[in-house]
């Protein structure tokens, strides 16, 4: 007989419910439960409320208690919508040329760079990526992270990008926690191809997209749209080209030049990332479509660089998720949570800004319907930390940990 899990009880617990997906948030819109517990079953939600009113309610249906003996509280799992942690090789050869003053492109045009990882990825076997692909996916789940956006971009062939999305299938299969794939494969036109920009795109159309369909390997398409990487004319047909197959479109833009969040409000992608250059005129643009920004404070910070105009987009209206970028080259740390309360006190964010920006309306930028706030249907993906006021998760800057994390109800 299946069984309803009892969980809590909890000091707080925030259910991220009846937030709106754009604009400014206050504190004071955060729903917060006290004493709060959840009834899990199946991997599900089925309620959420007051720990002995549920207790009272539930406590003789065939159910196992999940007590929680500290205090404690609870957020929705965080939700990473955009990293690159599917590579091999290091680049601290890069971080060290970074400081010593060479700029990312330079060091891209030196033989750093994205290059240099695509040499790296290219010739790792499928094991020793899932390896390493394992390892960093496992310790974000020890960090409360239930959801991860992975993708390809460091192979750059037809053979090697599916090497990259296959592993990645592979070990969403093998763990509990989420991964969701987006082809990267228009991260850059890699050296040894030796046709035009547009040629390198439409080859991926021609050849890798029909074999990511077939098989079912991911339903996301993403292109770097930066001097270095694409223009954003070459990125247009080949968006559209991807849409008309069925693909979502994601796009990095507005990295250091101008332009990707034009190209993603017209083709009605499901976001542009990145935009630590974008315009006032851009945004006003983005806060007139439902193309969601993620920002990447980890890249910034393993750039050296100012972050994305947080603040101001939300000021306009606009939704906002972040992301850790977390990759190789730019942003090397991988802590969401860190990245995101260093962002919150430079931007000036609410709690309640940075808690939705990795939990709703992260899983928003996803597309995703089924996570992100604690209420009924939707995955019992949870992190508790050990404290009793919400508000030292963001105070602590990163260095406060959740002790319990549980995926689809299940402890980790
Ligand atoms: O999002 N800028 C483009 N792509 C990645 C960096 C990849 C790399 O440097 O390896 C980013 O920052
Ligand atoms: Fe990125």
């Amino acid at each position: 007989m299946i069984k309803n899990r009892l969980i809590g009880p909890f000091t707080q617990l925030l259910t991220m419910d009846n937030i709106p997906i754009s604009g400014s948030l206050k504190d004071s819109q955060l729903e917060i439960i006290p004493d709060g517990g959840i009834i899990v079953c199946e991997g599900k939600i089925v309620k959420v409320g007051n720990y002995d009113h549920l207790g009272d309610e539930f406590g003789d249906r065939n159910t196992v208690i999940d007590y929680i003996d500290s205090e404690m509280v609870v957020i929705p799992g965080m939700i990473d919508p955009h990293t690159h942690i599917c590579w091999a090789g290091s680049r601290a050869n890069d971080y060290a040329l970074r400081l010593a003053g060479k700029s990312y492109l330079e060091i891209a045009l030196g033989g750093g760079g994205i290059g240099d990882t695509v040499e790296k990825t290219r010739i790792a076997s499928a094991s020793e990526l899932e390896a390493s692909l394992t390892e960093r996916a496992m310790t974000y789940l020890r960090n409360g992270v239930t959801t991860i956006e992975v993708k390809s971009g460091y192979c750059l062939n037809t053979e090697g990008e599916l090497k990259l999305l296959e592993v990645i299938e592979k070990v969403n299969k093998k763990l509990p926690v989420d991964l969701i794939s987006t082809c990267l494969a228009a991260h850059i036109k890699p050296a040894d191809f030796k046709g035009s920009q547009t040629e390198y795109l439409k080859s991926i159309v021609n050849e890798l997209l029909p074999e990511i369909k077939k098989r079912n390997l991911s339903v996301r398409i993403d292109i770097y749209i930066d001097k270095g990487a694409f223009t954003t004319e070459e990125a247009e047909i080949y968006l559209l080209l991807a849409k008309n197959m069925g693909f979502d479109l994601v796009i990095h833009g507005d990295q250091f030049t101008e332009g990707g969040v034009a190209v993603a409000c017209k083709l009605g992608a499901r976001s542009v990332d990145h935009l630590e250059t974008m315009n006032d005129n851009e945004i006003k643009l983005l806060a007139a479509s439902n193309v969601i920004p993620i920002v990447l404070p980890g890249s910034s910070l393993g750039l050296g660089g100012h972050f994305a105009p947080a603040r101001k987009l939300l000021d306009a209206g606009c939704s906002l998720a972040i992301g850790s970028d977390w990759n190789p080259g730019s942003a090397p740390m991988g802590d969401l949570l860190l990245q995101t309360a260093l962002l919150g006190i430079f931007e000036k964010m609410t709690m309640a800004e940075s808690l939705a920006g990795i939990t709703f309306r992260a899983a928003r930028s996803l597309g995703l319907t089924d996570r992100g706030v604690l209420k009924m249907g939707l995955l019992g993906d949870m992190a508790g930390f050990p404290v009793g006021d919400y508000r030292e998760i963001i105070y602590h800057q990163g260095s406060l940990n959740p002790t319990v994390v549980w995926k689809r109800g299940q402890r980790q």
